[in-house]
């Protein structure tokens, strides 16, 4: 249903009729005699997949060449009896300590040439060949051991990818890396170019002469930088795909995927490389509690999730039910946060609820992470808030497949979110991220759902296209940016975009360089904000973040500045474009200017919200042949209504002409 384009012919269908439910489970943490409690309780919640064998290398292998399998044939023929799906791991993720002891140059280095030690985990250099041939010769083992195995409906490669182990900075990824810039730039000449190595006396006249941007006296090259990033997400990717094609030789039919970490604070992977090569997007999601505004980053990366799989639906592979244990502080979720964030996943094309993990560990680093089992057993709130969403899942099973209509697209680029993210630039006290997420939230209160993709999607069919800080950008994308203006779509570019090219080289002439002419605008210099910083507009409102000295050469003012060294200068453009409308901010207005603004461009380009809200209301509908299901999940402290008429999968009631929900509530509306 919700596999990956070409692969739709030959792949086995899962999940078939129900939302998934369930988790990472780590039954060899637990005496067997736990086992069985285990397969009780997970009848009793409804868990319909578990996640088996993440970590359990050093378990399936405890010495070179030696395999105990029987524990994991075992528990998977236990599962299968009981009618419990196995998203089974390569365990590749974590070496065995017998293995790193062996050979030690197996473990990553980091900037400053420190071995990152054993006695963790992802304690593996992404470029070590030694690392690859043991861990395919495990994924190899595993493949050819359960690829039949009934209980078996998914191979899990790996875990989380880059989130401990990147970048590395050892002598296997120096050699690594310059073979990776042969194929890239193909001369020492045309790498010089590129790298801008004329600065500072860095042009190289042998490949054995560069180095991983190590830790140096001052500034490193911004493109060998940048390079690095991209060789640390094209060497994890190879590493995925060669996982990847040992089980596809086993397993012809069974879905393949890894977990991303599509959550805005992880960025090491470039996942729109990534996407093309999973049967399903799966991903990640853990509640940040201090940001401004979890609830609208978590709607965010459901948006960039289901962008990264082509409008597809997607497994969220984990979240968690209560609190994490990696954050400076850790509270538990208020009562109905479990259900609330599962069903604003869903909301957003997710058709799996994975957790992590099944039961809370006794011991090890995330003792104090929750679970779907807590602590306090069976016979807590928590536990009895799992088992009411396993029992909501089954019921959602007709949303299965469906997708979420969205007018507006946001676009994400991870190649500029790296250029703009290094030091000596302008501002550093500016975030590639916040305002494409400030935009984003200030839609979703009203009601608008947008896709979040990448610049070179089709932009075709948006009405509206937001295009926040793209401070790098190819000449095609920005061609397919100006085209979608042209072509009748209101395109709302924001500050520090179009500044460089792909080699992060300055586009010259005046910024914002590649979208100069689109926009109507020419800025000679910037005037970044300080934290905490503000400016007067002209509206009554107030910009933050950002400034800059912008004439509008061909283009009608909407707000200026009203106060400090910018007086009387444009802050906020627009420029009508063949069929569409080119705005462009200079700043970033607050969310009442801001939000006065963007209700002007859904008027204009006559995008409507799925349903009218308020803050703190989110609504969004998925659609499909067979119909339409509202959501509206209520994250108020209040009791809310909204306009509703249908069938509420979650309180399994018939609802309407108006909605009422209690605070922290959602309903599921299948409508009509
Ligand atoms: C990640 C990992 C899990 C676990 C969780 C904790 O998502 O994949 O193994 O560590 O974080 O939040
Ligand atoms: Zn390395």
């Amino acid at each position: 249903m919700f596999v990956q384009g070409h692969r739709l012919a030959t792949m086995r269908q899962w999940p078939e009729n129900r939302i998934a439910f369930g988790g990472d489970y780590n039954p060899e943490q637990w005496p067997r005699e736990v086992w069985a409690d285990d397969l009780r309780l997970m009848a009793e919640a409804g868990v319909s997949f578990v996640t088996l064998g993440v970590f359990s290398w050093s378990w399936l292998e405890p010495s070179k060449g030696e395999y105990t399998f029987d524990w994991l044939d075992d528990i998977m023929d236990l599962l299968g009896e009981h009618g419990i799906a196995v998203d089974l791991a390569t365990a590749t993720a974590t070496p065995p300590p017998w293995l790193t002891s062996a050979y030690p140059e197996i473990l990553p280095v980091d900037r400053e040439g420190h071995t990152l030690w054993p006695g963790s985990r992802q304690s593996w250099c992404p470029s070590s060949p030694l690392y690859r041939e043991f861990a395919l010769a495990l994924t190899d083992r595993l493949a050819s051991r359960y690829h039949d195995h009934p209980a078996l409906a998914m191979w899990h490669v790996s875990n989380e990818y880059a989130c401990h182990n990147l970048p590395c900075y050892c002598d296997t990824c120096a050699v690594a890396f310059r073979r990776w810039l042969e194929q890239r730039h193909g001369t020492l000449d045309a790498l010089n170019d590129a790298w801008g190595t004329a600065f500072w006396s860095q042009r190289y006249t042998s490949w054995d002469d560069i180095l991983p941007p190590r830790i140096t006296t001052t500034f490193s090259n911004p493109t060998h930088v940048l390079d690095y990033s991209r060789f640390g997400s094209d060497t994890l990717l190879d590493f995925y795909r060669s996982e990847y094609e040992v089980i596809r030789r086993h397993s012809p039919t069974v879905p393949i995927t890894t977990n991303f970490m599509t959550m805005s604070q992880f960025r090491l992977l470039d996942y729109h490389d990534w996407a093309p090569h999973q049967d399903v997007v799966s991903t990640d999601h853990y509640v940040v509690n201090s940001l401004e505004h979890p609830q609208a980053e978590l709607s965010f990366h459901g948006d960039l999730t289901r962008g990264l799989a082509g409008g597809r639906p997607w497994m969220l592979m984990e979240h968690s039910t209560s609190a994490v244990n990696w954050q400076p502080v850790n509270p538990a979720k208020v009562p109905g946060g479990t259900i609330l964030d599962s069903l604003a996943h869903v909301a957003r094309g997710a058709d799996t609820l994975g957790f992590f993990q099944w039961r809370q560990s006794r011991s090890g680093s995330e003792k104090f992470h929750s679970a779907l089992v807590p602590h306090a057993g069976e016979d807590s709130d928590r536990f009895r808030e799992v088992c009411e969403l396993g029992a909501i899942a089954d019921r959602l099973g007709e949303v299965l497949g469906s997708r979420v209509d969205a007018d507006v697209a946001v676009l994400w680029d991870y190649e500029a979110l790296w250029a703009m993210s290094g030091p000596c630039m302008p501002s550093s006290a500016i975030d590639y991220a916040t305002a494409g997420h400030t935009i984003h939230r200030l839609l979703r209160d009203r009601g608008v759902t947008c896709d979040v993709v990448h610049p070179s999607a089709d932009l075709s069919r948006y009405r509206v296209v937001v295009v926040p800080t793209l401070y790098l950008v190819s000449d095609e994308d920005a061609a397919s940016i100006a085209a979608a203006a042209a072509a009748g779509a209101h395109v709302v570019v924001t500050y520090f975009s179009g500044i460089s090219d792909a080699n992060d080289h300055v586009r010259l002439g005046g910024y914002p360089g590649a979208f100069r002419d689109l926009l109507g605008v020419r800025v000679e210099e910037f005037f970044p904000l300080r934290e905490q910083e503000g400016v007067a507009l002209s509206d009554g409102g107030t910009g933050s973040q950002w400034s800059e000295d912008a004439t509008a050469t061909d283009a009608q003012v909407v707000t200026t500045y009203a106060n400090g060294p910018l007086a009387g200068r444009p802050a906020v453009t627009r420029r009508d474009v063949d069929a569409g409308v080119a705005w462009y901010l200079g700043t970033l207005p607050d969310d009442a200017s801001l939000g006065s603004l963007l209700d002007t461009v859904l008027r204009e380009s006559g995008v409507e919200s799925v349903v009218r809200t308020s803050p703190g209301v989110e609504v969004v509908r998925r659609r499909s042949d067979s119909g339409s299901w509202l959501f509206v999940l209520n994250h108020t402290d209040d009791a809310c209504q909204v306009t509703a008429s249908g069938h509420d999968l979650v309180s399994s009631t018939d609802v309407g002409p108006t909605l009422h929900l209690s605070p922290r509530t959602a309903a599921v509306v299948r409508e009509g």
